[in-house]
């Protein structure tokens, strides 16, 4: 009998921060996660698939600060939208696991509790400089430009505390000995070297406790300190897999970790977690996978410049099998990409509409009009079939090769090669013409090849697009689901004698000219009649009006009201509450954090019994009176809260 160890393959994502909403990086993390975990079921592997969320410390405190919210309301309230956004994309985990969960706490505290009896956990002073919003204390070697943060530029601010510190020198020296002998314990080798040249420097021991917050797992028996996040986070991988409530489901899924992360977190997951594990004596992940990062159009994401790739609005406008395609098969694992939606739609129209969807089309319309819908029976002989058939097995062979290294965007070729020489042997055999001629016999042999073509291809696009495969399926007159087969029961041929059941187009072509127009038209210039230009007015009048930089801490909703937003916004000197008639155009979460330019020294007024005071600036277009489109003015860069605008 084959081991555990081989059988099963436990994969995990970083748990995400709810301070903010998802986004397209969290979406991809995942969606490559969900895409292994099906590939290696239909592999036969005993899969279990974890994602989850990352509640607990300073991050999460100041968030809920600034929306008014209590730690716990903050995380209840902004984990459902991850939760809500698997469910859209589609995403197959065994488990979501939420760091503020009794089951998690539990084993953090129990480990903490091990290592601090075993020594390897000492109390003492910690003194550096730390970056809050990535929750990290930054080296002074590591320091960027006038003392900031080397990942997100912020200033860092001089902290010292009593402070409890793991021992993870001590177990450097084993660290590095298992790499050696694991060269694929980091994906990509670049950042394997990375890792490695890190290791053989100094690694100091760590600071894993707190006392400047309360919004974390209280440490046993110092109950003034509490477990500093990183330390909390990384431990929910041992949580959900029964490390203390369940030890033959430990058993079965511990040796056989591997982390997918972005490769900002990669020092994380490649040392510090190992570190941890070898000191609990537990096994260290078979392989971390770091990929790269997205930009958008370009650009860095980010909320004040508001080109943030929300994959809620993705789906809607494309669905999930597209965009989790595109994502995939855009840039290979490990590399950075940038993301646009045009991009987007031209694989749409090449990849899916036009070689997948159109392979599936002409087949079927064939096989009704020249079989009566029912695929027929053939002993294959022609020099032509059997390349086709075989090409069928190479590429199931290309891509269990690609999908071992995480080559998503290489299985994906190797997949599209296949339907791409199913377009072509349709070329080349013209059934049309074997039809005219009479050949019944040959006929017959094409289309039961060009069936089989597909057959196997909904399988091989099965853990990427499982809508699409499904949907194939039924087509091909199939009644199981993909993702639930295993590549290893498919059998050339054996789909002869289904009844097929053609029905609509998987991806209908998007007209890209058509599409821009749309997107021109929302940046054409409107005109303006002159009735509609305000009268002149001197500097003085224009003065007159004070307008500040400000920050929209919380939008709720005004039950009595469709249009309106409550906003709470913080000018830095002062916060205030201002009526907005924003509502149809915004969700609380898009406009929570967002910077704006409000005027300060408007007049009171009460709306829906609320008093507002103050207005936001917004440019809209106006049709019948009513805005048909609207943006909020933000300042282009970051600038202190209570800037005057002028
Ligand atoms: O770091 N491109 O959470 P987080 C690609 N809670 N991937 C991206 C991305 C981008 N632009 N932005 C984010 C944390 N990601 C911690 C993790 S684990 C014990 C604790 C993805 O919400 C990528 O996977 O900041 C990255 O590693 C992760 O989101 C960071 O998510
Ligand atoms: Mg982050």
């Amino acid at each position: 009998m084959e081991s555990n160890k081989d059988r099963s393959f436990y994969i995990i994502t970083p748990i995400y921060y709810v301070n903010d909403i998802p986004h397209i990086g969290h979406a991809y993390t995942t969606i490559a996660c969900d895409v292994m975990s099906r590939y290696k079921r239909m592999k036969g592997f005993d899969v279990r698939f974890l994602t989850g969320t990352d509640e607990h410390g300073q991050k999460i405190q100041m968030a809920a600060e600034g929306k008014g919210l209590t730690p716990q309301e903050l995380v209840d309230k902004i984990h459902v939208n991850f939760k809500e956004l698997w469910s859209v994309l589609n995403i197959s985990n065994d488990d979501f696991i939420r760091t503020t969960e009794p089951r998690h706490i539990r084993v953090v505290q129990a480990m903490f509790k091990q290592l601090m009896d075993q020594g390897d956990i000492y109390k003492g002073t910690y003194e550096g400089r730390y970056c809050v919003p990535c929750e990290t204390y930054v080296p002074e070697s590591g320091e960027g430009e006038g003392q900031t943060c080397p990942d997100c530029g912020r200033p860092l601010t001089m902290m010292q505390e009593e402070s409890y510190f793991f021992r993870a020198s001590r177990y450097v020296p084993q660290l590095i000995e298992h790499y050696e002998k694991n060269l694929d314990g980091v994906i990509p080798r670049a950042r394997y070297n990375e890792i490695m040249s890190f290791l053989r420097g100094e690694v100091r021991d760590q600071s894993v406790s707190r006392t400047t917050l309360k919004w974390g797992i209280p440490i046993p028996g110092d109950e003034k300190h509490v477990v500093y996040v990183w330390f909390d986070a990384l431990i929910n991988y041992a949580t959900s897999a029964g490390y203390l409530d369940d030890p033959t489901k430990f058993a079965r899924y511990w040796p056989c970790v591997r982390h997918v992360v972005g490769k900002d977190i990669i020092r994380f997951h490649c040392v510090i977690w190992p570190l941890m594990l070898l000191a609990l004596g537990l096994n260290v992940p078979v392989s971390v996978i770091a990929h790269g990062w997205w930009t958008v159009e370009g650009e860095k994401m980010s909320k004040s410049k508001g080109n943030v790739v929300d994959p809620f609005r993705m789906v809607d406008l494309y669905g999930a099998d597209a965009f989790r395609y595109f994502l995939l098969r855009e840039v290979p694992f490990g590399n950075d990409g940038d993301f646009s939606e045009l991009a987007l739609v031209g694989r749409i129209n090449s990849d899916l509409a036009n070689d997948l969807g159109n392979l599936l089309n002409r087949t079927l319309q064939m096989i009704e009009t020249y079989c009566g819908g029912v695929v027929p029976a053939c002993q294959l002989s022609d020099p032509l079939d059997l390349e086709l058939r075989d090409l069928g097995s190479a590429t199931l062979s290309k891509v269990d090769a690609a999908m071992e290294s995480f080559s998503f965007d290489e299985a994906l070729k190797a997949i599209w090669a296949f339907v791409s020489r199913g377009n072509k042997y349709i070329d080349e055999t013209m059934p049309w013409k074997l039809n005219k001629e009479g050949d019944v016999k040959r006929l017959a042999e094409v289309l039961h090849s060009l069936y089989e073509t597909l057959r196997l291809s909904a399988l091989l696009v099965a853990p990427v697009i499982p809508n699409t495969a499904e949907r194939i399926y039924r087509q091909l007159g199939l009644t199981a689901t993909p993702c639930e087969q295993r590549y290893d029961d498919f059998r050339w041929g054996e789909g002869a004698g289904t009844k097929v059941e053609k029905a609509e187009v998987l991806f209908p072509r998007i007209d890209i000219e058509e599409w821009k127009k749309r997107r021109a038209a929302s940046s054409q210039p409107v005109s303006v009649p002159q009735s509609e230009h305000e009268p002149e007015i001197g500097i003085d009048g224009f003065s007159a009006v004070e307008m500040r930089v400000a920050r929209i801490v919380k939008a709720e909703e005004i039950p009595k009201s469709k249009k309106l937003y409550k906003l709470k916004v913080d000018l830095g000197y002062e916060t205030r509450t201002v009526c907005s008639g924003i509502k149809a155009f915004f969700k609380p979460e898009e406009l929570e954090g967002r910077l704006v330019v409000l005027v300060t020294n408007l007049k009171p007024v009460k709306l829906c019994g609320i008093e507002s005071n103050g207005m936001i600036l917004a440019a809209s277009v106006k049709k019948d009176g009513a805005s048909e489109q609207l943006t909020l003015i933000s300042p282009a860069s970051d600038i202190p809260l209570g800037s005057r605008v002028s």
